[in-house]
């Protein structure tokens, strides 16, 4: 196998944060130094790169992260990044500071950056860290559980209060433009609607579905609203209390709260995986890729077709979460 001749890289956190991203730094960093290569922290995302906000990492500054929420190299949105201005600037700083690749832990737009470093030389693997699961190519990104499970823990306790009071609850999700944690959170926590941006949902539906549930006498109702969604959990709120479908209606929405936190078994798991095996494909000399998580395994992806296409919902899990919330 080619052996790769870079003996100092740069391993940064960008876009929105996600809990496991410090446990990918420690695994990058660890994997690294124990095979002989320099590790640089980026701090600040593109923001600091094009700034030169560099700093050494040894194996001793990634010690007591890995329950930790958050990024230890914080993170930021660059758009001067986004300017090939930007991206020249970048290329000067990690030049002139020996970086000769750089892995990449972020989202979709991360990746998209990372794609543009790539074709100007430098090379580069992404590591899919966002709550939003938006990715393509990949099951899961790192934090993606971990928000999942807040979400689960707020909604069971909203249900609590629901029933005590015989109220409907709008819960708005994050995730940008994806349902994902919307779906997946309108399964498992027993939703009696989940809206979605992927499908227009009519709001004499949304009444119905609400109006239906109290007459069948339910003591509370859930509804999930992803936040990408056409009509926001507000909007559908008013227009609930002002057609009167019976329950008294609330909204929750629950915001940043989900980027937080210990990350999960799975998410420190899977993070530490990604982070061992971005160094493993930089050892061999694969570049341009990104850490796919495929069934059990860990495959490297172009982040050229990462960045090309769009991910899709399961058809199957959105389907299940209808048929289930009767
Ligand atoms: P995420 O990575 O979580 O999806 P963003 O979409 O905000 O978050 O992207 C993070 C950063 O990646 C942006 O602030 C920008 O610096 C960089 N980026 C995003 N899109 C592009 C692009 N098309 N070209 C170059 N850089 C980009
Ligand atoms: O991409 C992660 C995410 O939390 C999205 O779910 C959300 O739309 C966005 O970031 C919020 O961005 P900000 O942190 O800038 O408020
Ligand atoms: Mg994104």
């Amino acid at each position: 196998m080619f052996k790769t001749s870079i003996r100092t890289i740069g391993v940064m956190t960008s876009g929105g944060d996600a809990p496991g991203m410090n446990p990918a730094i420690r695994a990058v960093v660890r994997t690294a130094l124990s095979n002989g290569i320099r590790v640089i922290g980026i701090e600040d995302g593109y923001e600091g790169m094009l700034n030169g906000r560099f700093r050494e990492m040894g194996p001793r500054d990634v010690g007591g992260i890995l329950q930790r929420g958050g990024t230890i190299l914080r993170t930021a949105r660059s758009m001067e990044f986004k300017t090939p201005e930007g991206q020249r600037k970048a290329i000067r700083q990690l030049s002139s500071a020996g970086i000769e690749a750089v892995v990449i832990i972020g989202g979709d737009g991360s990746l998209t950056g990372g794609l543009k470093l790539q074709e100007q030389g430098v090379p580069v693997i992404g590591i899919p860290g966002s709550i939003d699961n938006d990715i393509y190519g990949t099951d899961m990104c790192i934090g993606v559980d971990t928000a999942l499970n807040t979400i689960v823990d707020a909604i069971d306790k909203l249900r609590d209060t629901a029933s005590s009071h015989n109220r409907a609850f709008l819960v708005e999700t994050m995730g940008r433009d994806c349902g994902y944690l919307a779906v997946q959170a309108g399964i498992i926590c027993g939703a009696e609607m989940t809206i979605i941006p992927e499908y227009e949902t009519p709001f004499e539906e949304v009444a119905e579905a609400v109006e239906d549930a109290y007459k069948r006498g339910k003591s509370h109702c859930i509804i999930v609203v992803a936040e990408g969604a056409k009509m926001n959990a507000n909007e559908l709120a008013a227009k609930l209390q002002e057609m009167n479908v019976g329950f008294d209606t609330r909204v929750t929405v629950l915001g940043h709260v989900q980027r937080g936190g210990k990350p999960t078994a799975f998410d420190r798991f899977l993070a530490t995986r990604f982070g061992v095996k971005a160094v493993e494909f930089l050892l061999s000399g694969q570049t341009g890729v990104m850490t796919a998580l495929t069934g059990r395994d860990i495959t490297p992806l172009p982040l050229a077709t990462v960045v090309n296409n769009r991910r899709t919902l399961s058809e199957e899990y959105i389907k299940m979460a209808r048929i289930l919330a009767r």
